[in-house]
This record gives structure tokens, sequence and C-alpha cells, in this order.
């Protein structure tokens, strides 16, 4: 049976409406995930939950164990995963408070461990990674949006960097050069994980500010949080609207 898990990004740490019947805190060959993996019905759906950043919101990007939030997932018995992730907005079209649900990613972290294929193994390690989302919880998510009526790019390129720092107006330059129409400091190694682990993964990424150098002002964290308050709550509409369809 399909179980549906959120990641709740900055902004989203906990999911208000969700009826939780548990939380449990579970320990992985790759130590502890971020926070306590709520079980609980949100608009009368089974789902997990997990606060990518913990509950209060403490772990930087750089430092969330992409590895056992992800193993725990699976371990709760999750098989879809809709991540949430706060982005700045590279291209034109990505204004603040826009949404976008990426359909490819380029990674530009560095030193995170990135895989679960680690030491001598039996079997097969190279997951394919072309097309890193899953294309039906995309569509979902893309209708989901659509029925709510807001602003969404239904496809675009994550660029993932390392942080926790922004990036410079020329890293931002470059990464446009390479086709990134967002930028994010979560995405990656969370989406290969998943893949690793079989499960079905698809972005929900919201638009916080204009990437480095594209706003004739400093980016700042009022500036962010005011786009965080806003469409997270959006987000949680958009979350009802998918669960309540499938
Ligand atoms: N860069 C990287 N990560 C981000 C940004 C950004 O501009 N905004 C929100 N997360």
């Amino acid at each position: 049976m399909n179980k549906y898990a959120i990641i709740g990004g900055t902004g989203l740490t906990q999911l208000e409406g969700l009826t939780i019947r548990d939380a449990s805190f579970i320990e992985t060959p790759y130590g502890a995930p971020s926070a306590e993996i709520l079980r609980g019905e949100y608009v009368g759906r089974e789902v997990l939950f997990l606060a990518r950043h913990g509950h209060p919101h403490r772990i930087p990007p750089h430092e969330v164990n992409y590895r056992a939030n992800l193993w725990a997932l699976r371990q709760a018995g999750a098989t879809h995963v809709i991540a949430i992730n706060a982005v700045g907005g590279i291209t034109d079209n990505l204004k603040t408070g826009c949404f976008c649900i990426p359909d490819q990613i380029i990674d530009y972290t560095s030193g995170r461990e990135h895989t679960l294929y680690e030491g001598e193994l039996d079997h097969v390690t190279h997951v394919d990674f072309s097309y890193p989302y899953d294309e039906v919880l995309r569509k979902r998510l893309i209708a989901a949006v659509a029925a709510c009526g807001y602003n969404c790019s239904n496809s675009g390129v994550y660029g993932c960097t390392q942080g926790p720092r922004l990036e410079t107006a020329a890293e931002i330059i470059r990464m446009e050069r390479d086709g990134c129409d967002i930028v994010g400091m979560t995405g990656m190694p969370e989406a290969v994980l998943a893949r690793e682990l079989g499960l079905s993964y698809a972005c929900l990424a919201l638009v916080v500010n204009p990437a480095a150098g594209k706003s004739t002002g400093m980016i700042t964290m009022t500036q962010i949080d005011a786009a965080l308050n806003v469409g997270m709550s959006k987000a949680k509409i958009i979350l009802a609207r998918l669960l309540s369809g499938i």
C-alpha cells in the first residue's frame, strides 16, 4: 500500500491539522534523523511527517543527516516522499511567492554523505538518476497546485548549493548558464537517497527570494521569513489538495 511522507523544510517544521497518532524516533545505521517521525492523519489520509531541519528548526542544510532521514522514513513504511523546499528564484518567471515543481537537479554540494552504498557490496550500486523526480508524483503535485490556482512553474532545474551562505552574483550567473531555474541547499543528496531506497520522490519548491544579484537590494532574512509565512500556508493547502485526491 502507498504511504505518503512529507519532508517539511524551512518554514514548515510543523504540519498544523495533522492529527498525530504516533511519534517515533527511529535510530538508523546512519545515526539519528532530524526529528521524530510523526504518523497521523491529514485531511483524513494517513501520512508521515518529518521536519528536515528538526523541530524547532536547528539543523542547517549542510548538517542535515539526509541518510538517516530517508532511511527512517522508509523504515516507517513510506513509499512516496513529497519534499518541501524553500529556494531562491533565478529565472525571471520565478518570482518570490511562486512555486516550482522541478524536473531536474544539478548538485553543487560537496562533502555531504550522499550515498547508502559504502564499503564492499554485493549488488549494483549505480542507480539510474537521469530523471531524479518521480513523474507520477510530480504530475499529482502539478494538478494540486493548479487546482489551488497558485502561480507555479511545472518544470525547472533545481541547483543545489552547499550553503549555509547564500551564493555570489557570479555563482548565480554561472548557475543560470548551467540551466538552473531555482537555487536551494537541501535538494541533494535527499533526492538521490530516495532513489537508492526505491522511494518515489518529488519536490514542491517555494521561491522565497530573488537569487543573488537578481534584485537591487540585499537578500534579508526578514524578506525570506515574510515569503515563507505566506508561501508555506499555501503549501499546506496544496498538500491537503494532493492527499485528498489520491
Ligand atoms: N540560495 C540558496 N538557498 C536558498 C535561497 C537562495 O537564494 N533561498 C532560500 N534557500
